[in-house]
């Protein structure tokens, strides 16, 4: 079924706030995650939003306003090791459960991810 669906069966807007608030909260108290991100992270989290609101089958928010994704690009600058793919896994697994959003939803959501956050590893432990 098309992508678009997922972001209209979770809730739409709503339900993309709700993870990614709860996701971030949590990436604030990793101490894996703590040395590579920004203190504030309110900018971050707004990015996110439009880029998981456009992954999810939603409006285009992230590319209108910041174009191409190039994701692994953009994490670069970062250590990105195996230890913080675990790491961000993790915090988004927790979110998706404090979001509560729904199978069959979740798991297709998380298996996404997972493949995206391994695409993500720049740097061996
Ligand atoms: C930005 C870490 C995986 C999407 C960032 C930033 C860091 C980071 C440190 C910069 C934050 C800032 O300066 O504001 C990580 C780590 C990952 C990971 C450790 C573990 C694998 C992912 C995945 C996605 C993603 C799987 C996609 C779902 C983004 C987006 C941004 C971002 C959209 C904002 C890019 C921009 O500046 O426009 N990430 N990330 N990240 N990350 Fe990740």
């Amino acid at each position: 079924h098309s992508q678009a669906n997922i972001y209209e069966a979770i809730g739409g807007e709503e339900a993309v706030e709700r993870l990614v608030d709860a996701f971030y909260k949590r990436v604030a108290e990793h101490p894996d995650l703590i040395p590579i991100f920004p203190d504030d992270l309110t900018e971050t989290r707004r990015k996110q939003k439009q880029f998981l609101t456009q992954f999810f089958g939603g409006p285009q928010l992230y590319i209108q306003e910041h174009g191409h994704p190039m994701l692994r690009a953009r994490h670069m600058p970062f250590q990105i090791t195996p230890t913080r793919r675990d790491a961000w896994l993790d915090c988004m697994a927790e979110a998706l459960d404090e979001a509560e959003i729904e199978e069959p939803y979740r798991s297709s959501i998380f298996e996404r991810l997972t493949m995206t956050a391994n695409h993500m590893m720049n740097t061996p432990e």
